[in-house]
């Protein structure tokens, strides 16, 4: 495998997306140059803006389609490395097509664009989840990156949509007030969206990243919440939860070995960022004090 290293030119797909803007500070800040693509300019000047400093070491395109054969046929041509981060993370559907299609044909559109039109690519950055990873199960397991989640696809068949859901969804809820006692004894698994940013940069230049899955994100109680010192969200049953073992258990050790990462930052720290960016987009009935 072959280390790419900064001045290297890399791709940034859904360069717009909430993950994709941090992914692309840490790029920049770490000396590489950057093309993204959005589907919309005139969504994304907001980037051109917020990266004007970097100069002609960042630029955008347009790749309006990304399940379209040929689509990334331009955006490769003379980029070293890829990082496909482009990908429907909503809950507006109740069809798990409209997630799994894009998914899967924007990530064999973008390989095969590669193929034929990336002749200097040389590493693919592919972003992920745990949903991809952990399967739903009642006694305490550890999951790794050896694990698939063939059992949702199958369930999404047979029984629709409905335990698809939004991880900051859940997070505004259980900030708001708006989660039960009982939703807050469920488990989440969080990863602070910065460090998933730089696992982009690392997995880029780490020559034993090359070919591997790396899993970053690790379990918490929505629970912890009001037991952070947080004012103003659900209270639920403080306590209730303390000593209990989280059932989905993720092994971050590759993330470690490989990339050098320690995925777990302080809940709390993670939790107070949320409630600073919920109170500058001044949601209405924002409470939350940290
Ligand atoms: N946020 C999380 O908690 C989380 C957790 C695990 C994994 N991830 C993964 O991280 C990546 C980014 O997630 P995010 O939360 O930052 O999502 P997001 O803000 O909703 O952004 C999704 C990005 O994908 C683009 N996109 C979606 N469908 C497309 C299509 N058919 N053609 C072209 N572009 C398309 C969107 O473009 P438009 O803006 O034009 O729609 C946007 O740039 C995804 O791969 C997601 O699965 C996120």
């Amino acid at each position: 495998m072959v280390a790419i290293s900064p001045p290297a030119k890399v791709l940034i797909t859904g360069a717009n997306s909430y993950l994709a803007t941090w992914v692309l500070k840490k790029y920049l800040e770490a000396g590489y140059s950057v093309r993204g693509t959005v589907r919309s300019l005139y969504k994304s000047a907001f980037l051109v803006d917020k990266f004007a400093n970097y100069g002609d070491r960042f630029e955008l395109v347009v790749v309006e389609d990304i399940t379209k054969d040929g689509a990334f046929d331009q955006a490769v041509m003379g980029v070293d490395a890829i990082a496909h981060t482009a990908s429907p993370f909503h809950y507006k559907s109740n069809k798990a097509d409209d997630l799994i299609i894009p998914a899967v044909r924007g990530t064999t559109s973008i390989l095969n664009s590669a193929l034929k039109h990336g002749s200097n690519v040389k590493r693919v950055v592919l972003t992920s989840s745990f949903v991809a990873v952990f399967e739903l199960t009642t006694v305490p397991h550890v999951f790794n990156e050896s694990n698939w989640n063939d059992a949702s696809v199958e369930a999404v068949k047979t029984k629709g949509s409905e335990d698809i859901n939004t991880s900051q969804r859940e997070i505004y809820d259980t900030l708001t007030g708006a989660r039960t006692g009982a939703q807050l004894q469920r488990q989440g698994t969080w990863v602070n969206v910065a460090v998933v940013a730089e696992a982009h940069v690392r997995a880029t230049h780490a020559v034993a990243a090359g070919g591997q899955r790396i899993v970053t994100s690790g379990p918490f109680f929505y629970q912890d919440f009001p037991e952070l010192g947080i004012q103003n969200v659900s209270r639920g049953e403080p306590g209730s939860t303390k000593g209990l073992p989280f059932v989905i258990n993720l092994e971050t050790k590759k993330a470690e070995e490989l990339l050098g990462l320690t995925p777990a930052t302080p809940l709390k720290d993670v939790v107070a960022e949320s409630v600073e960016d919920f109170k500058a987009r001044g949601h209405p009935g924002f409470t939350a004090q940290v």
